[in-house]
């Protein structure tokens, strides 16, 4: 199947898989077209502002409404509840794939998150190893989800369309939208932001002006794609943390057509435009964000998306890697491919680390000493894309992040090797 995408952020889109299947000039007709039903799918609360509204008329073969009671799963989310309170900065190794046979939902180990899952709010983050398609269709009740994916292409069947994505590509499924996770490689591995607050969007550019950063036509929206299967199909959803399942006797993946703007899409890392400076001094992280929820506060972000992509560094009598900092912000971040700048070792492709609200930190040891002694000239970082969840509240790790083995206990001694340079008799 060759996968066609319509191009754009936050338009009111509209796709039919079969001609005439949308409604012309109304919503809801007595009769929808080939005798679908009309459901509204909404991601926004009806009184939103028009500028933050999203939702989307779906025609579908069945209504979402026709499903069995759900029944708790025995077999929950893994990562378990959160654990202990720490300010320390942590840093993980990659994941192990499982060798038993593991679909994405049963792949999600949750990592970090702001508050426990019977109170969502602000973000939680996951990371995901699968070796499996799902043979089940899931939704999530709690958020919208941000996948970031590391190693092994996906091909994620939705409600509203086929999105294909491989590493250096990500994708964006609003909460509550069904889909269902297949594997185009023999393993899959990434990372999960879910977000309880305001649905992701572009950041505004400022004194960037109209252009630059992630530009809203590589925004790739699936068109209609619908399935008339009667077969069983398992039904999962996410709901306050817990997983709750029924079985359909058909595959809820019905739409024949739809029109709106709340809606999954897929971005190429590749192709956002990295602005920095060509004078002096690195730019505050911000520059390189992707994607932003904002909050009530102007400028403080419930989730900033960030990346680190390619990129020249031309600064002039700079120190050229990050400063060392410590920040109101909370920073979960993870390594798609190549090395990331700060760090000479230890970060590793499908590994993260955390650097909570004001915990200091910034380039180790070994990059330091590089930054200040090496001769400046322009410099091309190549082959990277490290990337940032940020957070305006603390994220608290979970049991399992504090426990498994993949947690480094010695990270802290990255910055136990910076040289004393002082000496106030050399200017
Ligand atoms: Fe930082």
């Amino acid at each position: 199947m060759n996968l066609e995408y319509l191009s754009g952020f936050g338009n009111e889109f509209a796709s039919e898989a079969l001609p005439g299947a949308l409604p012309v000039g109304q919503n809801s007709p007595q009769k929808a077209p080939y005798g679908l039903y009309t459901e509204l799918f909404s991601g926004t609360a009806f009184t939103m502002v028009r500028s933050e509204a999203r939702r989307t008329w779906l025609y579908r073969i069945q209504p979402s409404a026709n499903h069995p009671a759900f029944v708790k799963l025995e077999r929950q989310l893994a990562g378990g509840p959160l654990g202990a309170v720490t300010p320390n900065r942590l840093r993980w190794n990659p994941l192990d794939i499982p060798s038993e046979p593991t679909d994405f939902v049963d792949g999600l180990v949750g990592m970090v998150a702001n508050s426990g899952s019977e109170k969502p709010s602000g973000i939680s983050i996951y990371h995901y190893c699968a070796n499996r398609s799902m043979e089940r269709v899931f939704f999530n009740a709690d958020g919208e989800l941000l996948i970031v994916p590391e190693q092994g292409r996906l091909r994620i069947a939705t409600e509203l369309g086929v999105l294909e994505v491989e590493p250096l590509e990500i994708v964006v499924l609003p909460r509550g939208l069904k889909f269902r996770v297949e594997l185009l490689d023999a393993q899959a591995r990434g990372y999960v932001a879910e977000n309880h607050g305001a649905p992701l969007r572009l950041p505004d550019l400022g004194a960037i002006g109209s252009n630059g950063l992630a530009n809203p036509r590589d925004f790739l929206t699936p068109v209609a794609h619908y399935e008339d299967l009667k077969k069983p199909t398992p039904l999962v959803q996410k709901f306050l943390g817990e997983l709750w399942a029924c079985e359909l006797d058909h595959s809820p993946l019905n739409v024949v057509a739809w029109h709106g703007n709340n809606v999954p899409y897929k971005y190429d890392l590749r192709r956002f435009n990295t602005l920095g400076t060509v004078s002096f001094d690195h730019p505050d992280p911000s520059i390189f964000t992707v994607l932003t929820s904002p909050t009530s506060t102007h400028g403080l972000a419930n989730l900033d998306f960030v990346i680190f992509p390619p990129r020249w560094m031309v600064a002039e009598n700079t120190f050229r890697p990050p400063w060392f900092h410590r920040n109101l912000m909370n920073e979960y971040m993870g390594l798609i491919q190549g090395a990331y700048d700060a760090k000479a070792e230890g970060f590793l492709p499908g590994g993260a680390s955390l650097h909570s609200c004001m915990s200091a930190h910034g380039p180790d040891g070994e990059t330091c000493t590089k930054a200040i002694n090496v001769e400046l000239a322009p410099h091309k970082i190549d082959n990277t894309m490290a990337f940032m969840f940020e957070t305006s509240q603390v994220l608290r790790p979970t049991q399992f992040a504090l426990e498994c083995p993949q947690l480094q206990n010695t990270y802290d001694a990255c910055w136990a090797s910076l040289p004393a340079t002082f000496n106030p008799n050399r200017r």
